[in-house]
């Protein structure tokens, strides 16, 4: 089966995954343009920004209009503002890929559907629910907004029953889930890409280390045979039940040798920007090669990676850049506490290597 080839992408969104999308369109020959609030975005940098609201009809219409295909640096988009742009263009992944991963409820749906194991979990809309979800999955519980959370934001770990309103008011009122703790020993993600024609390709697992519930490091490829079959699998269910089509990305927690997703998201991911500096095919190549009609690329990883997130401050970049094997990435975004700058990947062809560049950089490297 053959398929379209793509060469103008549109991008709703342009922050720094939009932005290395980017980066990675130039030596395809792909011609990328942005929609975003403001044209002082990362992705600014390196293709033409339209700018006004990302459910705006009307920017999203001219979006469409001027692009091959549409695709995401943020999920988020309703399917009401996506719906009417099915006739004009493609959209990859689908509006039903973004809607399941939306929702933290549907998204645990389709995972239970899958025969994917999650944590235990209830829906919940008012206190009442709340005291009965405690009461059904136990104590402690990470209550959650459903939708729009990242980096740990909109959650709140309920320890004991006098936690409930406090719970509530810091995650607020709206359509919440309250899931299981899970005294995990890691957490990986899988990040793989599906081509229109159905053809796969698979990354080694990211082994990541997150605090606050964000993202510090991860380290790649984190071998492991059985976790990293058991991923592929899973992954693959997804991906064949939404005949997806990009790169899609499931985090786990690994429990007892085994593994439990935790949540899902139809894009690249921050856990994926080791493959930049460490594979021969980054995650970002990928995801245009899938969406746009080509073969994809190779996701061998060419050595040992520890990527390194810049949260908050930017380091010194000079004293990073003198570690040998240090790839330095700035987002050319302003500083705020808790928000990613930047990242680095060390990459190395022994671990014992990898490791020590990996605690040099730490030590340069301070979050805030
Ligand atoms: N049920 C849970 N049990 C234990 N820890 C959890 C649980 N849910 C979340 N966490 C911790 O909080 C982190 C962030 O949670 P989650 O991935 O659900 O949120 P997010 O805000 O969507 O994050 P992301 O930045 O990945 O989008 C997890 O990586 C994990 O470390
Ligand atoms: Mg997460």
């Amino acid at each position: 089966m053959t398929s379209r080839v793509f060469s103008r992408v549109g991008i709703v969104g342009a922050g720094q995954l939009g932005r290395m999308l980017g980066q990675a369109a130039i030596p395809l020959g792909v011609r990328c343009l942005f929609l975003d609030r403001s044209a002082d975005v990362p992705g600014a940098h390196v293709a033409p920004v339209l700018v006004g609201d990302l459910e705006d009809a009307k920017l999203l219409k001219q979006l469409a209009s001027q692009c091959d295909v549409l695709t995401f640096d943020w999920e988020n988009i309703s399917a009401a503002a996506l719906a009417p742009l099915e006739k004009l263009t493609a959209i990859r992944p689908s509006r039903a890929a973004l809607e399941a991963s939306q929702d933290r409820l549907l998204e645990k749906a389709l995972f239970s559907r899958l025969k994917i194991p999650v944590a235990a979990h209830a829906a919940v809309d008012d206190r009442s629910d709340l005291i009965a979800a405690i009461e059904r999955v136990g104590l402690p519980g990470v209550l959650k907004t459903r939708r729009f959370g990242y980096d740990g934001k909109g959650q709140f770990v309920v320890r004991k029953s006098a936690d409930i309103d406090a719970a509530l008011a810091h995650v607020g009122a709206g359509k919440l889930i309250y899931e299981k703790f899970l005294s995990f020993s890691s957490e990986v993600s899988i990040i793989g890409a599906r081509g229109a024609t159905g053809e796969c390709a698979f990354y080694p697992l990211s082994r990541n280390h997150h605090a606050g519930g964000i993202l510090r490091y991860g380290l790649a490829p984190h071998r492991d045979r059985t976790l990293e079959r058991q991923a592929r699998l899973y992954m693959r269910r997804v991906m064949r039940d939404l005949r997806y089509v990009g790169v899609l990305t499931i985090e786990f927690f690994v429990m007892g040798g085994r593994l439990i997703a935790n949540e899902m998201a139809p894009r690249v991911h921050n856990s994926g920007h080791w493959t930049i500096d460490g594979c021969v095919t980054s995650q970002f190549e990928n995801h245009l090669r899938a969406i746009c009609g080509m073969p994809l690329g190779s996701t061998l990883a060419l050595g040992h990676t520890a990527m390194i997130n810049f949260l908050g401050t930017m380091p010194d970049r000079e004293r990073l850049l003198a570690i040998d094997g240090l790839a330095f990435h700035d987002y050319g975004k302003t500083a705020r506490p808790g928000r990613k700058l930047g990242h680095c990947t060390i990459v190395k062809s022994r671990v014992k290597d990898r490791n020590r560049a990996l605690e040099n950089a730490l030590n340069l490297i301070h979050w805030t």
